[in-house]
């Protein structure tokens, strides 16, 4: 069987979530390769070192740009902050690797539609990991919109709160640098609930946005000493959007909603029927019939696992929960297919341009109080 050679550069969260899911594919799916944990990249050597010793990989380095001229090397997964996923993205590209990255896909929609210029140039597979919309309940919404089962969409409420700001003590980390980041929940959580509105209900047109930052500067290290550090970035951002097939949606995330732990919801109502998700639930979906008479009609809570609904059959049987790591796994499937068969897989980095536009966009009529058109210079 052939081999496909897998290198990551990033040892933190994302680094755990890939390696397990590079680990399981194989296991569970029939895939025409043989997945193999290659390399990993960090920073911090010895960090690095036992990363590969825990996670199986053969080989590790303290620099990402060696992955670049090796022949045994064909995918790498960028699973770094958001300003240099770029020009990662664009070397390993460039080297004639297929590339998986984390979103956001980069600091603006400009620099995505470079990575998507390169992927385009060098004929390799992209893929941007919005991993929400390989949830089984996520998906199963999607065939149920393409079956006609929810009709003429008019409304998205979309959410995705945490909670881990709220307390003024937390120190500072690389997510609350604008020049790192590129902005807080807005570009952090709203790429997630932006991705799922477009997979679900289509192109955003225009955007209006308000954002806040409720405690201005942290305790944290920099340069080696402890410091008070301003924060950059917003710590929630609320945004209304009309879609270009006329419906209309909001978006809010934060990091401020006690209680929410991963707090990615959305609700979709059309003429049919509406549909309801919770990430914190994400083995069911909810779902009202609007064609059946109202006496006696309510939501139905569909359990999304076992044979019959979208990628849950490879795993356990029906009524088993799967969880977060699992829709990794489904990516990947999907993934290892578009290289077998030289084709595409979404989201990939044009997708991420347009949702960066959708966010520039937001962040802009949040500076501005106006609303911002998708065609107008955002
Ligand atoms: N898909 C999701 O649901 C999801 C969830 C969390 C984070 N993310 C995204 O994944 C990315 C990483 O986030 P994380 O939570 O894993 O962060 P993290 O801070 O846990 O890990 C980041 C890793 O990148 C390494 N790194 C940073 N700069 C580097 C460089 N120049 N060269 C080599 N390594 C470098 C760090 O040493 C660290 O190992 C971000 O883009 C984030 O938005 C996605």
């Amino acid at each position: 069987m052939k081999k496909l050679n897998v290198a990551i550069i990033g040892t933190g969260f994302m680094g755990r979530a890939h390696s397990n899911a590079w680990s399981q594919l194989g296991k569970f799916f029939n895939i025409p390769f043989e997945i193999n944990l290659k390399c990993v990249a960090g920073r911090d050597e010895e960090k690095t070192r036992k990363f590969a010793q825990r996670w199986g990989y053969e080989e590790y380095t303290a620099d990402w740009h060696t992955l670049l001229n090796r022949d045994d090397i064909d995918i790498i997964c960028i699973l770094t902050p958001t300003d240099v996923h770029k020009e990662m993205a664009v070397a390993a590209m460039q080297a004639g690797k297929h590339v998986v990255c984390e979103k956001p896909c980069a600091l603006t929609w400009q620099d995505c539609e470079e990575m998507a210029a390169q992927a385009r140039k060098a004929g390799v597979v992209s893929y941007l990991n919005h991993n929400y919309r390989r949830v089984p309940a996520v998906a199963l919404a999607k065939k149920m919109i393409e079956e006609g089962k929810i009709g003429t969409v008019y409304h998205w409420k979309g959410a995705y709160l945490q909670e881990w700001g709220i307390n003024a003590s937390s120190p500072f980390r690389w997510q609350f640098d604008k020049n790192i980041a590129g902005a807080g929940p807005l570009y952090d959580l709203s790429s997630h609930a932006v991705d799922l509105a477009r997979f679900l209900v289509g192109e955003p047109k225009s955007v209006m946005a308000m954002t806040k930052t409720f405690i201005a500067e942290r305790p944290g290290q920099q340069d080696g000493e402890q410091k008070v550090i301003p924060v950059t970035v917003d710590d929630a951002a609320f945004m209304v959007l009309e879609f270009e097939n006329g419906a209309l949606g909001n978006i809010d995330s934060t990091r401020y909603a006690a209680g929410r732990k991963n707090g990615n919801t959305f609700e979709l109502y059309g003429s049919k029927g509406s549909i309801c998700f919770d990430f914190e639930r994400m083995n069911e979906l909810e779902f009202y019939d609007n064609t059946v008479p109202a006496c006696g009609n309510g939501y139905k809570k569909i359990i999304v696992n076992g044979a019959g609904y979208p990628y849950s059959g490879a795993w356990w049987p029906a009524g088993h929960s799967i969880g977060y790591e699992h829709p990794f796994v489904h990516a990947f499937y999907d993934f290892v297919q578009a290289i077998e068969n030289h084709s595409e897989i979404t989201p990939n980095f044009e997708d991420g341009a347009r949702i960066m536009k959708v966010l520039q966009a937001a962040q802009k009529s949040a500076e501005t109080g106006k609303r911002i058109g998708l065609e107008e210079e955002v």
